[in-house]
């Protein structure tokens, strides 16, 4: 029997399968008929199970009495991944917790496939981190020992752009010399690629692929510094002391803000700091909304509404950010004005990877044709502007916000594993 083979987009925010049927690459079907699905995963403390994606972010919703972890990708190549998070009475290492998530996105891929998958495309970004190869470097090792953990014989890597470009170039009837900028839950990545029907069939495309490039910058961080210019500080956030010598400590308020950082607020030693933060705070009243969220673990419930107050201003001017604590419900207005300007600062890095792309591939701006975006931040209007602004002669490309790169990676598989 010939040996089965996809590829997995395991993304910061949502992951999707792809595979091969016929030449052409299509989605597995992972939860309800839904091609995506969320990169959570739930212990839960009631039954004593783990349920992964929409399974596991309803039950959390539901408040049923468990662990959700999110963001897990953005764990891999830090000190994050070497440690445990606290499971009822044991540990899990996060490189587990990364494994089940694959291993659970293998069986669907082979429920699809009625049999055993042995060849795995997994996508990357171009950099899971920033100016660090050895971490980097570190990062792949570990998402590939966890795929061969969980049963993977043979695992090829693929840059996400490229995947994503790749999909692009099945609809492209020209040539065109493409910038590819897939901006998703956790990273940018840039790849300028030229994409031809005639070029796709090749199995060998490096001369086509003129460069890569990609930052450490993606929707999870709109979300935590929209919270932290327009949610932290009505818990306390840059508040003085009592005595007025000095604000608050930041740290609690940071990890509130960020995914994968909030089960670190879910600790004894935690919950006394925050107790003595208020005692020691001006405005007690706001570390108490604080102490509110951690003690009845609702942070990611909270960022949960901050992201979706940031992407109804996608389409809208304006929104709010909605809580509802114990005692009272927060109502917090706020612009895509006052979202623009919370990001501003990081989107100008996003342009200054653009013009690095662009250098590195020695191609001047005028020379890009087409623009295709993906990934789910590059609704952002700014984003979007900002970028497409460099490129005069571009034309956009709209692309399947959150299938291009899993279907990318099928594409690919079927050319590394000759399915
Ligand atoms: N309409 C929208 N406007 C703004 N942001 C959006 C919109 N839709 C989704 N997002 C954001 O896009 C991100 C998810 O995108 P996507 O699924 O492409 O990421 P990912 O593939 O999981 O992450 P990565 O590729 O970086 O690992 C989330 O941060 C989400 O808030
Ligand atoms: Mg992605």
């Amino acid at each position: 029997m010939r040996a089965l083979s996809g590829g997995i987009d395991f993304g910061t925010s949502n992951s999707t399968v792809g595979f091969m049927e016929n030449g052409q690459p299509r989605l597995v079907e992972l939860e309800h008929g839904e091609v995506t699905m969320p990169s959570a995963v739930f212990f839960n403390f009631e039954d004593d199970r783990t349920y992964f994606g929409r399974g596991a972010v309803s039950r959390y919703t539901e408040n049923v009495e468990g662990r959700l972890l999110r963001a897990l990708k953005s764990v891999l190549g830090s000190s994050l991944i070497q440690e445990k998070t606290r499971v009822k009475a044991h540990s899990i290492a996060f490189s587990d917790i990364i494994g089940s998530f694959l291993h659970f996105l293998k069986e669907n891929l082979e429920t699809r496939l009625g049999g055993p998958v042995d060849n795995i495309v997994l996508g990357r970004p171009v950099r899971f981190v920033d100016d660090n190869p050895q971490a980097d470097r570190r990062a792949q090792d570990e998402l590939e020992k966890a795929a061969q953990r969980r049963g993977f014989g043979n695992i090829e890597f693929q840059f996400e752009p490229i995947a994503a470009a790749l999909d692009y170039e099945q609809q492209v009837t020209g040539e065109e010399l493409a910038l590819i900028v897939d901006i998703g839950g956790g990273t940018s990545d840039f790849s300028i690629v030229r994409v031809s029907f005639e070029r796709a069939q090749r199995a060998d495309r490096k001369e086509d692929i003129l460069a890569s490039h990609g930052v450490h910058i993606g929707g999870t961080d709109f979300d935590r510094l929209l919270s932290i210019a327009h949610l932290m500080p009505e818990l306390g956030y840059r508040t003085q002391t009592k005595d007025g010598k000095r604000q608050l400590p930041a740290g609690y308020y940071i990890d509130l803000a960020t995914w994968q950082r909030i089960h670190m607020l879910y600790t004894n030693r935690a919950m006394t700091d925050l107790r003595q933060i208020r005692y020691e705070a001006a405005r007690p009243d706001l570390v108490e909304r604080m102490i509110d969220i951690v003690a009845n673990r609702q942070g990611h419930a909270a960022v949960a509404e901050v992201e979706r107050a940031k992407i109804a201003l996608t389409d809208l001017t304006d929104s709010a950010i909605e809580l509802r604590l114990t005692d009272e419900a927060l109502h917090l207005p706020v612009t895509r004005g006052q979202l623009n300007e919370a990001i501003s600062a990081t989107v100008e890095r996003v342009r200054e990877a653009v013009a690095e792309t662009l250098a590195n591939a020695d191609v001047a701006p005028h020379q890009i044709t087409a623009l295709f975006l993906t990934g789910g931040s590059s609704a952002i209007p700014l984003l979007r502007e900002s970028v497409l602004d460099m490129l005069p002669a571009a034309s956009v490309i709209e692309g399947d916000m959150f299938g291009s790169v899993g279907r990318g990676l099928a594409l690919d598989a079927g050319r590394k594993f000759g399915v």
